[in-house]
């Protein structure tokens, strides 16, 4: 039988399926589910840490929002929601690991149009483990970004599995010896990374993230970065830059659920700063890990 993952990041064994439990090499949806024809369907990732799900709140804050710009309701209640996950976590024996979740609009007869009286929503978990060592090989000696042409549609604001370009943008970042993608808009500014928030620091010193629009995933990371750098007086801004401004930036970074403040030391091959991960960007992910690693009960 095929061997699903690598030995490094290997799947959880269990998933879930609309209220099933299942092997994870048995679960699967139905040949005309939404999501699989038409890519109808949203997702989230949440960071599990010492067994729990870190920022949990917001991210289905965010999971209800994507939902809803769509026409559809949560599938469960929140608090079943939140069952499901701590059965996940339970079930696969994994204290650290990621767990993505996702609910498409259904399974129906084939047809553009979303059915009016929709089909039952699919709701899937499934859960991975974390590559450890390589995390944090990357935070200690950071990562190279390519910069890649921004092709996605006009409603990135929207968690959607609809991640084409994302993957292909990724996909020369990674041929190019990069290890992101930073998207560039029409004018020359960085929207975002591939499945990660773009940061700089800018000559001022404040830390520069693009401000919310249609142009960008709201990133719960990035939110809980920017409150926290509210609370301490940290200089911070959120406005547009352009890859100019970026390569002469004084550090850069990237933000996600998968990896919080991850040191960028090159762009496009140009150093950033002096080409190794920079005192700012060590400040905001220790308070990232102060306010969201997750308290023992
Ligand atoms: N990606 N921008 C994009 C396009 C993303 O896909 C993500 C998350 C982020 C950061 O959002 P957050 O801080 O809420 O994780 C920004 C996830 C991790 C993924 O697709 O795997």
């Amino acid at each position: 039988m095929k061997k699903w993952s690598a030995s490094r990041a290997p799947a959880g064994r269990v998933a879930y399926v609309n209220g099933r439990y299942l092997p994870f090499a048995a679960a699967g949806v139905h040949i005309e589910d939404r999501g699989l024809q038409f890519g109808d369907s949203i997702y989230e990732v949440f960071n599990i840490l010492d067994g729990q799900p870190t920022d949990e709140e917001p991210h289905l804050d965010r999971m209800e929002r994507s939902l809803r710009e769509l026409g559809m309701t949560m599938p469960i209640g929140r608090a079943a929601l939140k069952l499901v996950i701590r059965e996940m976590i339970a079930r696969n024996r994994m204290a650290d690991c990621f767990l993505y979740l996702q609910v498409t609009r259904g399974a129906a007869k084939r047809d553009h149009v979303p059915p009016a009286d929709g089909p039952r929503p699919t709701l899937i978990m499934t859960m991975r483990g974390q590559d450890k060592a390589g995390f944090a090989q990357r935070l200690e000696k950071g990562i190279a970004v390519s910069t890649q042409p921004d092709i996605r549609w006009g409603r990135r604001d929207i968690k959607t599995v609809q991640l084409l370009p994302n993957l292909l943008a990724k996909q020369a970042a990674k041929k190019a010896g990069a290890f992101e993608a930073w998207l560039v808009d029409d004018d020359g500014f960085i929207t975002e990374g591939s499945s990660t928030t773009a940061w700089i620091v800018d000559d001022s010193g404040a830390l520069v993230t693009r401000d919310l629009s249609n142009a960008i995933l709201p990133g719960v990371t990035r939110q809980i970065m920017l409150a926290a750098a509210h609370d301490t007086q940290m200089k911070v801004v959120e406005r547009k830059f352009t890859v100019a401004e970026a390569l002469k930036a004084r550090e850069a970074f990237l933000s996600s659920a998968t990896g919080a403040a991850v040191p960028v030391v090159t762009i496009d091959g140009h150093k950033i700063g002096d080409g190794a991960p920079g005192p700012l960007t060590k400040r905001i992910r220790d308070l990232y890990v102060e306010r969201s690693a997750p308290k023992k009960r």
